[in-house]
């Protein structure tokens, strides 16, 4: 089961950032597999901490392409992934507090967390680069 099937829609067409974003829907598609099995709660929180490692670099990557290329919207942009990266961890000291086996049904880590920012921040980010490159 999938839970990010990557379709194009999701493409910003910058090959740097795209494959970045691969990775990250590869590592939350594991959440599903990896919470059905034994010592799931294990597992779950050990790819939740690889999903959140991936995001801050990543999104490191893109603040420094952002300087570099002195893009005008990055304090907006650079704010919008501060405030994903707070949700990652709040989401994650919750997972961590919650002692029990993980239900993937209860499983909520939005699938619409990084989703949306693709779509229009980093996909308007993307253009961006394409035109000063
Ligand atoms: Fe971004
Ligand atoms: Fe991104």
């Amino acid at each position: 089961m999938n839970w990010i099937v990557w379709d194009n829609t999701l493409d910003t067409g910058h090959a740097l950032i795209d494959s970045d974003h691969q990775e990250l829907a590869r590592l939350f598609n594991l959440l599903p597999e990896t919470a059905g099995m034994p010592r799931g709660k294990e597992l779950c929180g050990k790819v939740l901490g690889q999903i959140i490692a991936h995001a801050r670099a990543h999104f490191e990557r893109e603040q420094q392409l952002m300087a570099e290329h002195r893009y005008p919207k990055i304090a907006q942009h650079s704010a919008e992934h501060a405030m994903l990266l707070d949700q990652a961890l709040i989401y994650q000291a919750e997972f961590d507090a919650n002692a029990s086996e993980p239900d993937i049904a209860l499983i909520d880590f939005p699938e619409v967390w990084l989703s949306f920012h693709i779509l229009f921040s980093d996909k308007d980010l993307a253009r961006f680069l394409a035109q000063t490159a």
